[in-house]
């Protein structure tokens, strides 16, 4: 109790929600309870005459439901009792006799959409922290506690649709656009034009609103199935079938609008509870959690102090230094100091570090002003004036033991004694590196991924030197680059690479056998990935993935040799998408198909295959027994950090919950089977890895839930 305080302004009781000792307002059933309990005795309380429903918190309006209470909850029925309670609840406040101001800041989303929708009217601000969405299909569940019938009423079928299909939120601006909210004003003004409002109200009465969506589609029912059979097919085409949340969803509006809205509740609280307790929605709800985790993890002691990073140094302003100084200014508003051999490439560096501003700039996701302040934040020159007041450098110079070597004991001249050096090789031993360092203890890794200002994932690598503050340092400032970040061992390909080169290595061997290009990527991503393989290497570049299988070659020798196909490519300066030649066409940046033109060069006469399963199989196995192996050899700390590195840096399905999951998920036992299996038909680089083997004969998984 006491998440709901009360102030009678005139005849207007102003509700204020401020959950005690959390940071964010959710519902849970304590609040639901005192909600229930407030509202009758408001109504009851002849004084009042109107409510106004407000945050206390800072820059949250309700941010949904609480998703900690789910995990308490097993079974479908549970799961159905939770839907009908919110779903009464929330009817109580859309019942309620008198009327009922909403008045959002910040986020309004999931279950606290839900409760603005039941409300008479609302007004929200124009802040950018100000969002409002039904985002539950991302944690594989659908809105289930009246949002599926209340939202197409209110914003018109096809609007809603494209709210709680894809689980969106919408700022300010957008949600008053499309009917969602009544009324936009700026922050500092909310209360008082709630409290008008809510007068207005009770003395006028409530709001006529006319019906919103196109006549044509919305508003009539044979528009309507053509709008239900559009939004089917595009919810197949985008999760491939794998995600069974957006079609539930759309089936409890669907009823909703044909059949009423009771039947369209009804549809909510049995679909909640089958998705709920289904596999897909508890491996999402998994990983929100495992993210929230990591988020408080810095893979250090905790206590451990970290430094404040105000100003970074950037060495080489290619393509990676120009993405990690554009993401830094963008993200974590720092001071950015690049440098590069000559001035003509800083220019260059400096201009796509910008672009990364302009595109936020025309996303509307920042303003002209914020644009301006943040691009002054750039600057960079042909030495290293600037560093000695930086607080960490980030190098990013070419992909050359000795050219980083160099660089490191340059830098380390330059910079102050307490500053942190951390390199973005992609393959180098982080320990090699720093091996002359005359502060070994403040070098380190941190590996972006490209694009840097897209991809979500950082691996920052420790090396046995390092102290722990800089490792503190790095994983801070990378999440305030906004990346999730885990710590991982000096070990070669260090996570994600290790994971993905025998995966990559597999599809070349595929290839190599006759297998065509386009059934390879296909297996692939209807196993969940967003690209296949072969679409993977054109995109990284065929020269830098050769590079780096090369390098896993050297350090882990036959088991991971690389395919020859990349040889030939690259000495027929086929690189990939980069110079517009690789296994595929490229027409103006565009993929137009496979290059047929590929299996000449190599070779091959491809062909269809009859049966894909050993294909999927070969190369899910080999991801699978990599990743079992890295783990027994320590290079992530937990199991939830190889599974979040492997979904968040190559886009492992999410909905099978990482590939350490779903290694429990098939059971070791039968993982080593199949591999003996394979390596009894294709190679004893199939040989399943000791961890494995170990786990198998234990009975152990990774998880123990
Ligand atoms: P790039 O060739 O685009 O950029 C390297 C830049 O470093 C060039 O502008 C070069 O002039 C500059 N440089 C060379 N020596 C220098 C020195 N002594 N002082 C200052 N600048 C110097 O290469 P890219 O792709 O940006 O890669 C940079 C690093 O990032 C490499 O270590 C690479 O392995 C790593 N990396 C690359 C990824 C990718 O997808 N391209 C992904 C993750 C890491």
């Amino acid at each position: 109790m006491g998440s709901l305080s009360t102030d009678l302004r005139a005849s207007t009781a102003v509700l204020t929600l401020d959950l005690p000792g959390e940071p964010v307002n959710k519902l849970n059933a304590e609040v639901k309870a005192e909600l229930e309990q407030t509202f009758a005795r408001l109504a009851a309380d002849p004084a009042v005459r109107a409510v106004v429903l407000i945050s206390g918190k800072a820059d949250v309006f309700i941010a949904g439901a609480d998703i900690e209470e789910f995990t308490r909850l097993a079974t479908r029925e549970e799961f159905e009792r939770l839907s009908r309670e919110g779903q009464e609840m929330i009817q109580r406040v859309a019942d309620f006799p008198k009327p009922v101001v909403a008045a959002i800041h910040g986020a309004c989303l999931g279950g606290g959409l839900e409760l603005a929708l039941a409300c008479h009217y609302r007004i929200c601000t124009d802040h950018p922290k100000t969002q409002l969405g039904l985002p539950e299909v991302q944690l594989g569940l659908l809105p289930a506690a009246g949002g599926c019938q209340r939202l197409p009423r209110l914003i018109g079928l096809s609007a809603a649709l494209g709210i709680i299909l894809p689980g969106r939120s919408e700022p300010g601006p957008r949600a008053y656009r499309l009917g969602l909210v009544d009324e936009l004003v700026p922050r500092s003004i909310l209360l008082d034009v709630a409290l008008q409002a809510a007068e207005r109200l009770a003395r006028d009465g409530l709001p006529r609103r006319k019906p919103r969506g196109s006549l044509l589609l919305d508003r009539n029912m044979l528009g309507r199935r053509l709008v239900y059979w559009k939004a089917r097919r595009d919810t197949l085409r985008k999760s491939g079938g794998h995600y069974p949340a957006p079609l539930a969803a759309l089936e409890a509006v669907r009823v909703g609008l044909e059949r009423g809205a009771r039947a369209g509740y009804l549809v909510e609280q049995r679909k909640f509870g089958e998705l709920a307790v289904g596999k897909v929605s508890r491996n999402l709800v998994r990983i929100f959690f495992a993210t929230t985790a990591l988020k408080k993890d810095d893979g250090v002691p905790p206590g451990t102090p970290a430094l404040r990073v105000a100003r970074l140094g950037v060495l080489g302003s290619g393509f990676m230094g120009a993405g990690i100084a554009g993401t830094a200014v963008a993200q974590a508003e720092v001071d950015v100091r690049l440098k590069d051999t000559d001035l003509q490439r800083v220019g260059r560096g400096l201009k796509a570090a910008t672009d990364i501003l302009q595109g936020r700039l025309q996303r509307r996701r920042i303003t002209r002003y914020e644009y301006e302040r943040l691009a002054a934040l750039l600057s960079g020159g042909a030495d290293y004036a600037g560093f000695r007041t930086v607080d960490l450098v980030i190098e990013a110079v070419f992909e050359d033991l000795a050219v980083k070597r160099a660089v490191l004991a340059e830098t380390e001249q330059v910079i102050r004694p307490e500053a942190i050096f951390a390199t973005n090789t992609s393959t180098i031993p982080i320990a090699e590196i720093a091996a002359g360092a005359r502060r070994p203890e403040r070098v380190l890794g941190m590996h972006f991924f490209s694009p840097v200002d897209r991809m979500p994932l950082l691996e920052v690598i420790p090396t046995e030197r390092t102290a722990p503050e800089a490792v503190a340092t790095a994983v801070q400032f990378g999440r305030k680059l906004g990346k999730t970040v885990i710590v991982v061992r000096d070990r070669p390909g260090f996570w994600v690479n290790r994971i993905l080169l025998p995966y990559m290595a597999e599809a070349g061997h595929l290839l190599a056998e006759g297998v065509p290009v386009e059934v390879i990527d296909r297996v692939m991503t209807r196993f969940g990935f967003p690209v296949g393989p072969i679409t993977l290497l054109d995109e990284v570049g065929i020269d830098v993935a050769a590079k780096a299988a090369q390098v896993m070659h050297g350090a882990f020798g036959d088991r991971l040799r690389p395919a020859a196909v990349l040889g030939t490519m690259i000495a027929a300066e086929r690189f990939g998408r980069k110079n517009g030649r690789g296994f595929y066409r490229y027409h103006q940046g565009q993929k137009t198909g496979v290059d047929e033109t590929v299996y000449d060069l190599l070779g091959l006469r491809p062909v269809k295959p009859a049966s894909t399963e050993r294909i999927e199989q070969r190369m899910v196995y080999a991801m699978l027994n990599e990743a079992a192996m890295a783990v027994g050899e320590g290079v992530v700390r937990q199991p939830r950090d190889g599974d979040l590195g492997a979904i968040f840096g190559i886009g492992y399905p999410p909905f099978r919950g990482g590939p350490l999951r779903y290694l429990d998920e098939l059971g070791p036992a039968n993982v080593v089977r199949v591999l003996r299996e394979l390596a009894a038909a294709h190679g004893p680089r199939f040989a399943p890895c000791e961890t494995l083997v170990r786990m198998a004969e234990a009975g152990e998984t990774f998880y123990r839930d």
